[in-house]
Protein backbone atom coordinates (compact mmCIF):
# COMPACT_ATOMS: atom_id res chain seq x y z
CA UNK A 1 0.00 0.00 0.00
CA UNK A 2 1.33 3.97 -0.56
CA UNK A 3 2.65 5.93 2.42
CA UNK A 4 1.23 8.45 -0.30
CA UNK A 5 -1.05 9.14 -2.88
CA UNK A 6 -0.22 11.98 -4.94
CA UNK A 7 -2.23 13.82 -8.11
CA UNK A 8 -0.83 16.64 -10.14
CA UNK A 9 -2.83 18.74 -13.11
CA UNK A 10 -0.54 19.86 -15.86
CA UNK A 11 2.37 17.61 -15.10
CA UNK A 12 4.16 17.03 -18.35
CA UNK A 13 5.38 20.91 -18.21
CA UNK A 14 6.73 23.71 -16.25
CA UNK A 15 6.57 23.56 -12.60
CA UNK A 16 4.20 20.39 -12.58
CA UNK A 17 6.77 18.48 -14.22
CA UNK A 18 9.12 19.13 -11.79
CA UNK A 19 6.53 18.71 -8.47
CA UNK A 20 6.25 15.40 -10.22
CA UNK A 21 10.04 14.80 -10.25
CA UNK A 22 10.28 15.90 -6.97
CA UNK A 23 7.52 13.46 -5.29
CA UNK A 24 8.95 10.03 -6.89
CA UNK A 25 10.14 7.67 -3.93
CA UNK A 26 9.02 4.37 -3.14
CA UNK A 27 6.15 4.73 -1.32
CA UNK A 28 4.55 7.18 -3.46
CA UNK A 29 1.54 6.55 -6.00
CA UNK A 30 1.61 9.38 -8.45
CA UNK A 31 -1.42 9.98 -10.72
CA UNK A 32 -0.49 12.96 -12.97
CA UNK A 33 -3.29 14.53 -15.56
CA UNK A 34 -1.89 16.54 -18.80
CA UNK A 35 -2.96 16.60 -22.63
CA UNK A 36 -0.10 14.31 -23.46
CA UNK A 37 1.80 11.13 -21.30
CA UNK A 38 5.20 11.71 -20.38
CA UNK A 39 7.52 8.78 -21.06
CA UNK A 40 10.41 10.34 -19.15
CA UNK A 41 8.47 10.56 -16.39
CA UNK A 42 7.25 7.15 -16.63
CA UNK A 43 10.89 6.12 -16.69
CA UNK A 44 12.18 8.23 -13.47
CA UNK A 45 8.86 6.76 -11.80
CA UNK A 46 10.71 3.10 -12.59
CA UNK A 47 13.80 4.13 -11.23
CA UNK A 48 12.58 5.60 -8.11
CA UNK A 49 10.22 2.74 -7.52
CA UNK A 50 7.54 4.97 -7.52
CA UNK A 51 4.21 3.61 -8.28
CA UNK A 52 2.89 5.96 -11.62
CA UNK A 53 -0.71 6.93 -13.62
CA UNK A 54 -0.65 9.18 -15.87
CA UNK A 55 -4.64 10.11 -17.48
CA UNK A 56 -4.21 11.79 -20.67
CA UNK A 57 -6.86 14.83 -21.01
CA UNK A 58 -7.49 18.04 -22.12
CA UNK A 59 -8.65 19.64 -18.88
CA UNK A 60 -10.29 22.47 -20.50
CA UNK A 61 -12.90 20.06 -21.95
CA UNK A 62 -15.75 19.49 -18.90
CA UNK A 63 -16.79 16.10 -20.09
CA UNK A 64 -13.29 14.42 -20.30
CA UNK A 65 -12.53 16.42 -17.04
CA UNK A 66 -15.27 15.23 -15.30
CA UNK A 67 -14.60 11.71 -16.37
CA UNK A 68 -10.88 12.27 -15.25
CA UNK A 69 -12.25 13.45 -12.13
CA UNK A 70 -13.81 10.06 -11.57
CA UNK A 71 -11.15 8.25 -12.44
CA UNK A 72 -8.77 9.71 -10.07
CA UNK A 73 -11.28 8.96 -7.36
CA UNK A 74 -11.67 5.33 -8.41
CA UNK A 75 -7.61 5.46 -7.86
CA UNK A 76 -7.40 7.07 -4.51
CA UNK A 77 -7.75 3.82 -2.31
CA UNK A 78 -8.30 3.71 1.82
CA UNK A 79 -5.02 3.25 3.46
CA UNK A 80 -2.46 5.41 2.58
CA UNK A 81 -0.95 8.04 5.00
CA UNK A 82 -1.88 11.33 2.91
CA UNK A 83 -3.75 12.30 0.21
CA UNK A 84 -2.83 15.28 -1.89
CA UNK A 85 -4.07 17.02 -4.92
CA UNK A 86 -1.86 19.41 -6.60
CA UNK A 87 -4.27 21.67 -8.96
CA UNK A 88 -1.60 23.00 -11.30
CA UNK A 89 -2.52 22.99 -14.55
CA UNK A 90 -3.29 26.76 -16.07
CA UNK A 91 -3.51 29.00 -18.81
CA UNK A 92 -2.94 32.51 -19.16
CA UNK A 93 -4.37 32.55 -22.75
CA UNK A 94 -6.42 34.93 -23.67
CA UNK A 95 -4.02 37.81 -23.46
CA UNK A 96 -5.74 41.35 -24.48
CA UNK A 97 -7.17 44.79 -22.88
CA UNK A 98 -10.87 43.94 -21.43
CA UNK A 99 -12.36 46.14 -24.13
CA UNK A 100 -10.85 43.42 -26.97
CA UNK A 101 -11.94 40.07 -24.59
CA UNK A 102 -14.99 39.67 -27.18
CA UNK A 103 -13.42 36.16 -27.92
CA UNK A 104 -16.58 34.11 -25.42
CA UNK A 105 -14.97 30.09 -26.38
CA UNK A 106 -11.23 31.25 -25.88
CA UNK A 107 -12.52 32.93 -22.45
CA UNK A 108 -14.49 29.87 -21.10
CA UNK A 109 -11.29 27.61 -22.13
CA UNK A 110 -9.43 29.58 -19.59
CA UNK A 111 -12.75 29.59 -17.02
CA UNK A 112 -12.84 25.58 -17.76
CA UNK A 113 -8.99 24.69 -17.26
CA UNK A 114 -8.05 27.11 -14.15
CA UNK A 115 -11.42 27.30 -12.22
CA UNK A 116 -13.87 24.56 -13.54
CA UNK A 117 -12.04 21.59 -13.68
CA UNK A 118 -10.31 22.41 -9.92
CA UNK A 119 -13.39 22.38 -8.87
CA UNK A 120 -14.69 18.80 -10.24
CA UNK A 121 -11.36 17.22 -9.82
CA UNK A 122 -11.34 19.08 -6.02
CA UNK A 123 -14.90 17.42 -5.58
CA UNK A 124 -14.77 13.98 -6.56
CA UNK A 125 -11.36 14.20 -4.38
CA UNK A 126 -13.20 15.42 -1.12
CA UNK A 127 -15.91 12.72 -2.17
CA UNK A 128 -13.06 9.67 -1.99
CA UNK A 129 -11.04 10.27 0.75
CA UNK A 130 -14.19 11.54 3.09
CA UNK A 131 -13.40 9.96 6.68
CA UNK A 132 -10.12 8.69 5.92
CA UNK A 133 -8.20 8.87 8.57
CA UNK A 134 -4.98 10.43 6.74
CA UNK A 135 -3.48 13.65 5.59
CA UNK A 136 -5.90 14.79 3.05
CA UNK A 137 -4.80 18.07 1.29
CA UNK A 138 -5.67 20.42 -1.61
CA UNK A 139 -2.85 22.57 -3.40
CA UNK A 140 -4.39 25.16 -5.82
CA UNK A 141 -1.53 26.72 -7.55
CA UNK A 142 -2.86 30.09 -7.94
CA UNK A 143 -0.50 33.54 -9.06
CA UNK A 144 -0.10 36.52 -7.81
CA UNK A 145 -2.30 38.16 -10.93
CA UNK A 146 -5.35 36.87 -8.51
CA UNK A 147 -4.50 39.15 -6.08
CA UNK A 148 -3.43 42.32 -8.02
CA UNK A 149 -4.40 43.60 -11.46
CA UNK A 150 -2.55 43.45 -14.68
CA UNK A 151 -3.56 45.03 -17.81
CA UNK A 152 -4.10 42.60 -20.24
CA UNK A 153 -4.76 39.77 -17.98
CA UNK A 154 -8.19 40.15 -17.37
CA UNK A 155 -9.21 36.43 -17.86
CA UNK A 156 -6.20 35.36 -16.16
CA UNK A 157 -6.73 37.79 -13.01
CA UNK A 158 -9.95 36.68 -13.17
CA UNK A 159 -9.46 32.69 -13.18
CA UNK A 160 -6.79 33.16 -9.97
CA UNK A 161 -8.86 35.20 -8.21
CA UNK A 162 -11.79 32.74 -8.28
CA UNK A 163 -9.36 29.87 -7.29
CA UNK A 164 -8.41 31.83 -4.14
CA UNK A 165 -11.94 31.85 -3.44
CA UNK A 166 -12.96 28.60 -4.17
CA UNK A 167 -10.16 27.74 -1.62
CA UNK A 168 -11.26 29.84 0.86
CA UNK A 169 -15.00 28.24 0.21
CA UNK A 170 -13.78 24.69 0.34
CA UNK A 171 -11.69 25.20 3.78
CA UNK A 172 -14.81 26.75 5.64
CA UNK A 173 -17.25 23.89 4.76
CA UNK A 174 -14.82 21.56 4.97
CA UNK A 175 -14.10 22.93 8.52
CA UNK A 176 -10.50 21.53 10.89
CA UNK A 177 -11.21 17.97 10.48
CA UNK A 178 -12.04 18.35 6.72
CA UNK A 179 -9.71 18.40 3.68
CA UNK A 180 -7.44 21.63 3.93
CA UNK A 181 -6.51 23.31 0.84
CA UNK A 182 -4.11 26.37 -0.15
CA UNK A 183 -4.23 28.35 -2.72
CA UNK A 184 -0.44 29.25 -3.53
CA UNK A 185 1.23 31.40 -5.40
CA UNK A 186 4.54 29.78 -6.93
CA UNK A 187 5.97 32.91 -7.76
CA UNK A 188 7.63 33.90 -11.29
CA UNK A 189 8.92 30.73 -12.71
CA UNK A 190 11.08 29.86 -15.81
CA UNK A 191 8.41 27.81 -17.59
CA UNK A 192 6.89 27.73 -21.22
CA UNK A 193 4.13 29.70 -19.24
CA UNK A 194 6.60 32.51 -19.07
CA UNK A 195 7.91 32.03 -22.75
CA UNK A 196 4.01 32.38 -23.84
CA UNK A 197 3.97 36.00 -21.73
CA UNK A 198 7.10 37.48 -23.15
CA UNK A 199 5.59 36.54 -26.76
CA UNK A 200 2.29 38.84 -25.84
CA UNK A 201 1.28 41.52 -28.15
CA UNK A 202 2.39 45.14 -26.56
CA UNK A 203 -0.26 46.65 -27.53
CA UNK A 204 -2.59 44.18 -25.33
CA UNK A 205 -0.04 43.67 -22.59
CA UNK A 206 1.89 46.77 -21.22
CA UNK A 207 4.31 44.90 -18.67
CA UNK A 208 5.72 43.06 -21.26
CA UNK A 209 9.10 44.44 -20.98
CA UNK A 210 9.20 44.15 -17.42
CA UNK A 211 8.22 40.03 -18.05
CA UNK A 212 11.21 40.22 -20.62
CA UNK A 213 13.51 41.94 -17.80
CA UNK A 214 13.09 39.09 -15.75
CA UNK A 215 13.96 36.60 -18.13
CA UNK A 216 16.67 38.58 -19.13
CA UNK A 217 18.49 39.63 -15.86
CA UNK A 218 17.96 36.08 -14.33
CA UNK A 219 15.17 37.13 -12.23
CA UNK A 220 13.15 34.14 -12.82
CA UNK A 221 13.10 30.74 -10.47
CA UNK A 222 13.64 27.53 -11.61
CA UNK A 223 10.88 25.04 -11.71
CA UNK A 224 12.55 22.40 -10.04
CA UNK A 225 13.76 24.96 -6.86
CA UNK A 226 10.44 26.19 -6.82
CA UNK A 227 8.59 22.96 -6.58
CA UNK A 228 11.07 21.78 -4.13
CA UNK A 229 9.69 24.26 -2.02
CA UNK A 230 6.04 23.35 -2.91
CA UNK A 231 7.07 19.99 -1.63
CA UNK A 232 8.20 20.88 1.65
CA UNK A 233 5.06 23.50 2.36
CA UNK A 234 2.75 20.27 1.23
CA UNK A 235 4.56 18.47 4.66
CA UNK A 236 4.23 21.03 6.71
CA UNK A 237 2.47 20.71 10.04
CA UNK A 238 1.10 24.13 9.86
CA UNK A 239 -0.24 23.55 5.88
CA UNK A 240 -3.02 25.79 5.18
CA UNK A 241 -2.79 27.82 8.20
CA UNK A 242 -2.48 30.68 5.73
CA UNK A 243 -4.81 29.49 3.00
CA UNK A 244 -4.22 32.25 0.30
CA UNK A 245 -0.42 32.30 0.22
CA UNK A 246 3.11 32.75 -1.48
CA UNK A 247 5.46 30.22 -1.50
CA UNK A 248 8.00 33.02 -1.58
CA UNK A 249 7.23 33.73 2.24
CA UNK A 250 9.14 30.44 2.79
CA UNK A 251 12.61 30.37 2.11
N1 LIG B 1 5.36 30.28 -14.51
C1 LIG B 1 5.02 31.30 -13.74
O1 LIG B 1 5.75 32.31 -13.64
C2 LIG B 1 3.74 31.27 -12.96
C3 LIG B 1 3.45 32.37 -12.13
C4 LIG B 1 2.28 32.35 -11.39
C5 LIG B 1 1.44 31.26 -11.48
N2 LIG B 1 1.73 30.22 -12.29
C6 LIG B 1 0.80 29.10 -12.33
O2 LIG B 1 1.50 27.88 -12.16
C7 LIG B 1 0.83 26.83 -12.84
C8 LIG B 1 1.81 26.08 -13.72
O3 LIG B 1 2.35 27.00 -14.62
P1 LIG B 1 3.64 26.71 -15.53
O4 LIG B 1 4.34 27.99 -15.64
O5 LIG B 1 4.33 25.49 -15.07
O6 LIG B 1 2.90 26.45 -16.93
P2 LIG B 1 3.37 25.67 -18.25
O7 LIG B 1 4.84 25.54 -18.30
O8 LIG B 1 2.67 26.37 -19.36
O9 LIG B 1 2.75 24.22 -18.04
C9 LIG B 1 1.36 24.09 -17.97
C10 LIG B 1 0.99 22.65 -17.67
O10 LIG B 1 -0.44 22.56 -17.70
C11 LIG B 1 -0.83 21.59 -18.66
N3 LIG B 1 -2.02 22.01 -19.38
C12 LIG B 1 -2.18 23.16 -20.09
N4 LIG B 1 -3.38 23.16 -20.67
C13 LIG B 1 -3.98 21.99 -20.33
C14 LIG B 1 -5.23 21.42 -20.63
N5 LIG B 1 -6.11 22.02 -21.42
N6 LIG B 1 -5.53 20.20 -20.10
C15 LIG B 1 -4.64 19.54 -19.32
N7 LIG B 1 -3.44 20.04 -18.99
C16 LIG B 1 -3.12 21.25 -19.50
C17 LIG B 1 0.36 21.47 -19.61
O11 LIG B 1 0.41 20.16 -20.14
P3 LIG B 1 0.02 19.77 -21.65
O12 LIG B 1 0.33 20.95 -22.52
O13 LIG B 1 0.87 18.55 -21.92
O14 LIG B 1 -1.42 19.46 -21.57
C18 LIG B 1 1.54 21.68 -18.69
O15 LIG B 1 1.91 20.49 -18.07
C19 LIG B 1 -0.32 27.49 -13.61
O16 LIG B 1 -1.52 27.33 -12.91
C20 LIG B 1 0.09 28.95 -13.67
O17 LIG B 1 -1.02 29.80 -13.76
C21 LIG B 1 2.87 30.20 -13.04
Amino acid sequence: MSDTIAVITGASRGIGAALARGLLDPGVKLITLARRDDAELAAAAKAAGAELEQIKVDLSDLAGADTAARHVAALLAPGAKRYLLVNNAGTVHPVAAAAALTDGPAIAQAFNLNVTAVMLLTAHFVQAVAGFDAVRRVMNISSGAGRNPTAGWGTYCATKAALDMYTRVLNQEQGAGGVRAVSMAPGIVDTDMQGTIRASDPGHFPALSKFQDFKASGALAQPADVAGRLIAYLGRDDFGATEIDDIRNYK
